[in-house]
């Protein structure tokens, strides 16, 4: 009989977790931001993480002081970010799958535990396509799925769904303050990385990405 493992699923966040397009996210915002003459730093960025375009787009204007925006010029200012954005993505390549992520990826599945992505971006399955990772998941949740970005818990919750477990049988695994909450909210256990330790309820607080193999490791 094979080893007892403390979660059938396992739920990875995209951005900021197995990747590093949170960089390509911040260049061009900042872009957009520079145009609006708003104040756009690593922090306000931070605030971003884990939440929607247009949400994104609302936090940014937050510092700003100028004429009003009317609903289709918003729309506007998102697409073209989202424009600049995509470009960075079509350069990647497999190369920009960190051996970290690949060794967590297998040691996942090697253990029989189903993994998911629970993503609030809409360019998520382009991304995986581009690092070349797509078909070792079992299920992909995006911001194409859903009505509500985290901390609404709705992605995960989808995820979850789609891996036919309940949320008590699977792990998140996020970046995010946003995303950390939603775990919180959708009745996931959490394993966080950067600003997600911040929230209290976390439950397994990580230094890096492979330390995740440690919390994985069987029930003895
Ligand atoms: C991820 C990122 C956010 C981003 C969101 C939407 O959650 O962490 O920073 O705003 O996806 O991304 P999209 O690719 O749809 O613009
Ligand atoms: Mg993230």
């Amino acid at each position: 009989m094979g080893l007892i493992m403390k979660y059938k699923g396992i739920i990875f966040d995209l951005d900021g977790v197995l990747c590093h397009t949170d960089r390509f996210h911040y260049e061009a915002w900042s872009i957009i931001a520079d145009k609006l003459h708003v104040h756009f730093d690593e922090q306000v960025n931070n605030l971003l993480r884990g939440v929607s375009r247009m949400e994104s787009l609302d936090r940014i204007l937050r510092n700003y002081t100028g004429e009003p925006l009317s609903d289709e010029r918003k729309i506007e200012l998102a697409t073209e970010k989202n424009e600049n954005y995509r470009e960075k993505l079509m350069d990647m390549s497999p190369s920009d799958l960190s051996k970290e992520a690949e060794n967590v990826i297998d040691y996942v599945q090697k253990n029989g535990i189903k993994m998911a992505i629970g993503s609030s971006s809409k360019n998520a399955k382009l991304i995986l396509d581009r690092i070349g990772i797509t078909d070792r998941f079992d299920a992909i949740a995006d911001g194409n799925h859903i009505t509500h970005s985290k901390p609404d818990p709705e992605v995960f919750l989808l995820a979850a769904e789609m891996l036919k477990l309940p949320p008590s049988e699977c792990l998140v695994v996020e970046d995010a303050e946003a995303g950390a909450e939603a775990a919180e909210a959708g009745g996931f256990d959490c394993a966080g990385l950067g600003d997600a330790n911040n929230v209290e309820t976390v439950k397994y607080k990580l230094a890096a990405l492979g330390d995740l193999v440690d919390v994985l490791s069987p029930e003895v």
